[in-house]
């Protein structure tokens, strides 16, 4: 018998491009918050070499695709085949989600919502202070353009592999934000005093994500205080051995759920229109990391 015609609703894909995708849960994120809010959305992983990058975008345009989360190493490079930034992108430097609306592809970076979402309830012990940032990639910047618009600190520190690639971060926000210092840490000597000397640590480099498990950016002599925030981005593992160590400590944590959570909510909005189902999501991806750890 022959299948009857399906037509299929490429306007409500959706997805998420990369070149390393094997653990990502965003899939599980949007897939279960379609299902929750009965959107009729699909999300899907598109696993791609740098080669093959422009050839997405076109498809995106030609089938009118919905729209794409973005992840490493894209989140630079897709800016090229977009038609419009939002400001929030376009101050951070970089994209996590693109949106197809009729035709115009816009860049927007909702990673800047992961960071509020994050940080938030840490908001008065974070302003007029000083603030560690480990990495100088797209998460870095959105980590440093949030803080610095929303969080009033008087000071950022970035301490990264490269350092060039910190001065360069550093360089960009002194001119868009006048009223925060930008420094480098790159001396041993620095990195321990400006990490010791700072109300919160962000970690933003994927050290310690699985299967490094037991990597942590922090230099050996460096003790954390209880009176610290201790901040990764990793998700996977739910709990970092930077966040083990800080938890030892007494310190304050937040792990890399919230931040995942906030990118997402606010990328499932821009694609649907839908609010969110923050709890729904929340205990699918709690389920599934936490079978993770004991598998
Ligand atoms: P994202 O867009 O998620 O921030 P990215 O742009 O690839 O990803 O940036 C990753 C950051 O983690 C970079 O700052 C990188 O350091 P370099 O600038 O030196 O490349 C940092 N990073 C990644 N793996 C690292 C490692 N094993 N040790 C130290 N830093 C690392």
């Amino acid at each position: 018998m022959i299948a009857p015609h399906v037509r299929f609703p490429y306007e409500r894909i959706t997805g998420i491009i990369g070149m390393s995708l094997g653990h990502t849960l965003s899939p599980l994120m949007h897939n279960t918050a379609f299902k929750e809010v009965n959107a009729d959305f699909k999300y899907g992983v598109f696993q791609v070499r740098p080669d093959m990058v422009g050839h997405l975008f076109e498809a995106v345009r030609k089938f009118n695709i919905r729209g794409l989360n973005v992840t490493i190493p894209y989140k630079q490079t897709v800016m090229e085949y977009t038609d419009e930034l939002s400001d929030e992108a376009s101050t951070i430097g970089a994209v996590n989600t693109v949106v197809n609306e009729n035709g115009r592809l816009i860049g927007y970076n909702t990673d800047a919502d992961g960071v509020e979402v994050s940080l938030r309830r840490f908001a008065h012990r974070i302003a007029g202070t000083s603030v560690v940032v480990y990495g100088a990639g797209g998460a870095a910047r959105a980590v440093i353009s949030t803080l610095a618009s929303s969080f009033a600190p008087s000071k950022i520190v970035i301490v990264n592999r490269t350092p060039g690639h910190a001065t360069t971060i550093a360089e960009t926000f002194r001119r868009k934000c006048s009223k925060t210092t930008f420094i480098v840490a790159n001396t041993d000597e620095s990195i321990v005093q400006e990490t010791g000397a700072a109300s919160t640590i962000v970690n933003t480099t994927s050290i310690g994500m699985h299967p490094d498990v037991n990597g942590t950016p922090l230099p050996d002599s460096v003790q954390i205080r209880a009176d610290q925030i201790v901040f990764d981005i990793v998700y996977t593992p739910l709990e970092t051995a930077l966040l083990r160590q800080a938890r030892n400590a007494g310190a304050l944590t937040v792990s890399g759920l919230d931040m995942l959570l906030g990118q997402g909510a606010k990328a499932f909005e821009l694609f649907t229109q839908l609010r969110f189902p923050m709890d729904a999501a929340r205990a699918a991806l709690l389920r599934e990391l936490t079978s993770r750890q004991t598998t």
